[in-house]
């Protein structure tokens, strides 16, 4: 496994790899979440690339930027063992030099959910993604579908600017009692970690709700407040069934919904989601034409 920070050194292993190329862009502090992506790319691809970046333009002034966990050593360490070939480690300053000012913004879709409660996130998402396929030159790129609505928006950048890279997307990996896995749920304690599971819960008696024929946006949505009411330490940001295309809120009688939930435990804000009526439990793949 090759480990290389500048753009030159990058440059040059790509142009040794076999082809197709997949691309599993991260922030570190790698779990399973992040190595079942990694185990799809090695089997679909002849060349399997990382990215380690904590990008520092998808934060918000009052996040967690600085605290955001790092540990390269343990995650070059779980990744050579996944048989990755390449990782790509940037440094802010090779990602974003002095006068940079250049972004890509995905319109509509950020407008609702995590781009209304985090302004400024996706344009930082969107931006960095493109920088990286653009060094990478992967044709294909894996995303989480714990992450429903960036999976969405890098599907539609990628649709609307041409670019020649398939997008999929993997299952959210959840905890044995269904808290999905996310590298910000080391923020939490004990008990904390004990409350956090009450956003799987909240989804899933929506799902089963669906699922016995409850069709009601509304009732989807009061159906997970209460559950989440029930927890004292969680407080609500957004609880949403949104239409699985256009993102917006849903009113009335649902065929197919994103239900998806920003809840802080503490200080420790997650965000989870469940696909309904779709028949499958991810966003399908984005393959480009030609
Ligand atoms: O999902 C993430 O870890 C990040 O948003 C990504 C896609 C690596 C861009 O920084």
């Amino acid at each position: 496994m090759q480990v290389v920070t500048t753009l030159e050194e990058l440059r040059r292993a790509r142009r040794n790899l076999a082809e197709p190329v997949g691309f599993v862009p991260t922030m570190g502090y790698l779990h399973e979440g992040h190595l079942s992506l990694v185990r799809m790319a090695r089997e679909e691809c002849a060349s399997v690339v990382v990215s380690i970046f904590v990008n520092p333009t998808q934060f918000g002034p009052h996040e967690d930027y600085q605290q955001y966990p790092r540990d390269i050593p343990r995650d070059l360490a779980l990744l050579e063992k996944e048989g990755v070939d390449l990782v790509w480690t940037p440094t802010p300053d090779i990602m974003y030099p002095e006068d940079f000012q250049t972004w890509v913004t995905v319109e509509q879709l950020t407008v609702p959910l995590e781009g209304k409660h985090r302004p400024g996130h996706f344009r930082g998402v969107t931006t960095v993604v493109t920088k990286l396929f653009n060094a990478v030159q992967p044709q294909r790129a894996y995303f989480g579908q714990k992450d429903a609505q960036q999976a969405r928006v890098i599907q539609q950048m990628v649709r609307d600017l041409n670019m020649p890279i398939a997008i999929i997307v993997g299952p959210t990996i959840r905890e044995p009692d269904g808290l999905a896995l996310s590298s910000r749920n080391t923020y939490l304690n004990p008990q904390e970690r004990r409350a956090a599971t009450v956003l799987y819960r909240a989804l899933q008696a929506a799902k089963d709700a669906f699922e016995r024929g409850e069709r009601d946006a509304e009732t989807l949505r009061r159906i997970m407040r209460e559950v989440l009411t029930q927890e004292p330490l969680a407080r609500v940001q957004y609880v949403s069934c949104a239409h699985p295309d256009t993102l917006e809120e849903l009113e009335g009688p649902v065929e197919a919904a994103l239900l998806s939930l920003a809840v802080f435990i503490g200080k420790t804000r997650l965000i989870d989601n469940m696909l309904v009526g779709l028949g499958r439990d991810t966003w399908p793949p984005y393959i480009p034409e030609g």
